[in-house]
Parts: C-alpha cells; sequence; structure tokens
C-alpha cells in the first residue's frame, strides 16, 4: 500500500493504480468525475507535488500512477473569460479574439502554463501566437489540448489559453477547404440515403449493436490493408 495526501488528509490505495483509481479506493469524490480515463478528455486534470519536487504540476489523474508521499489537489471548477465568438462572421478572425479576449496582451511570459500542462504542450508559445493573431500556428501548436483548464488555474494574468485556442482551432476549421468526399456524405445523409439503416440500427440490443461494429471494423480494417 502507499499513502497520499489530499486536502491534508492522509488515504492509502494500493500500489500501481492511477490516482483516479487511488481516489476512487479511498472513497473521495471527484469535483468532476472522470469520464474517457485515456487520457483524452481533461475531466480527471489535478494538480500535485511529487516527493523531493519543489514544483506544483499538472497531471492527468487516469494518466499518472500513485507514488508514496503524493500531495493531489483536485482543482474544482475555474472561472473564465468564454467569449461569445461566431466563426461565420465575415473578416479576419485573429483580430476580433485579440478583441473579446484583452486579456492576452497581459501575459507576462513566465511559463506557468506550461509548467502546468499535462500533455506537454507550449501553452506560451501558443498565447504568443494568438497575442500576433496568427490562427494556423495556434492551431497547430494547441491540437492535442484536452480543455482541461489547469493552464487558466495558474495563470497569473487571468488568461484561458485553451479557451481561446479552442475558438482559434474552430475559425481555422471553418475557413479550410472543405473535403469533397465529406461534402458528399452530408449530402447523402441529408437526402435519407441512410434513413433506413439508422432505422434498423436503433432497433438492436446493445450486444448486437456492439457485433455490428465490430463486423464493420473488422470490413474497414481489412479495406484499409487491400488499398
Ligand atoms: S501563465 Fe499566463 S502570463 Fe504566464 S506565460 Fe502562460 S499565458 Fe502568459
Ligand atoms: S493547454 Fe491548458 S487546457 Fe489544454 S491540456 Fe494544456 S493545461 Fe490543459
Ligand atoms: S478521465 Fe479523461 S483524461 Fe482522465
Amino acid at each position: 500500500m502507499v499513502s497520499f495526501t489530499l486536502l491534508s488528509r492522509v488515504h492509502a490505495a494500493p500500489e500501481g493504480v492511477t490516482i483516479i483509481q487511488a481516489l476512487e479506493y479511498a472513497g473521495v469524490r471527484s469535483p468532476h468525475g472522470s469520464s474517457c480515463r485515456q487520457g483524452f478528455c481533461g475531466a480527471c486534470a489535478m494538480l500535485c507535488r511529487f516527493p523531493g519536487e519543489t514544483e506544483v504540476r499538472g497531471v492527468l489523474g487516469c494518466q499518472t500512477l500513485i507514488v508514496e508521499g503524493l500531495d493531489v489537489c483536485q482543482v474544482p471548477h475555474f472561472p473564465v473569460n468564454r467569449a461569445d465568438f461566431d466563426v461565420t462572421r465575415p473578416g479576419e478572425p485573429g483580430p476580433v479574439l485579440k478583441q473579446l479576449y484583452p486579456e492576452l496582451d497581459g501575459c507576462i511570459h513566465c511559463g506557468a502554463c506550461n509548467r502546468a500542462c499535462p500533455v506537454t504542450l507550449d501553452v506560451r508559445g501558443f498565447v504568443a501566437d494568438l497575442i500576433a493573431a496568427d490562427l494556423p500556428a495556434v492551431a497547430r501548436a494547441s491540437d492535442r489540448c484536452v480543455s482541461c483548464g489547469l493552464c487558466a488555474a495558474r495563470c497569473p494574468s487571468g488568461i484561458a489559453p485553451y479557451v481561446v485556442a479552442l475558438q482559434a482551432r474552430r475559425a481555422e476549421a471553418y475557413r479550410s477547404p472543405r473535403s469533397p468526399m465529406l461534402r458528399e456524405r452530408c449530402d447523402e445523409i441529408r437526402a435519407g440515403r441512410y434513413d433506413e439503416t439508422l432505422a434498423e440500427l436503433s432497433l438492436l440490443a446493445p450486444e448486437e449493436l456492439k457485433d455490428c461494429c465490430a463486423e464493420l471494423r473488422e470490413r474497414a480494417i481489412a479495406s484499409a490493408r487491400r488499398s
């Protein structure tokens, strides 16, 4: 067993489990719960001080093993500026985002956001790209963001980098050329080509649906191998 601290209370959990599993073992309820358990959804974000380290690190509780002496802090909801941004409005979106988020100009380049990021993104770097209104660079640099919010919780200038970056990626996606195949498939869906199939699928029991998905997956893999 290993012991760890949460809000000044010492708990115990078996070795080799993740922080989320350790909290569950100890009967502690997470403020956000956890969802994917695969490092994608960001719901299990936490701030931790590892034994022997002087700095607090941001981690994903579902991807990090509990260790003896770990000091854990679950991050509750953190209030952020989330502006109403319409990607369809004409004009350059970069300057509009800068107007909607004037706090961007208060970035002091401290790098606290980088140190908090559990997926090791260069958050300070893409904040600089946001200030320069270089949205393609923001989209490239932030595409692995899991929206955990730890960067916002640590920023001394009140910036929520992940919120602005998400809107930048949406603007970029909206302005990017559409795939002709995607357009074709959407047209087919609108024209009702899959209505009958969807109606049949909706009548399947969960196990039958799982088998059906597994079969389709196998077919897709075989077809990808052939091409
Ligand atoms: S934590 Fe805030 S102020 Fe510091 S570099 Fe990141 S965005 Fe800038
Ligand atoms: S950029 Fe911010 S919200 Fe995105 S993963 Fe890193 S810390 Fe979390
Ligand atoms: S539960 Fe989704 S990232 Fe941890």
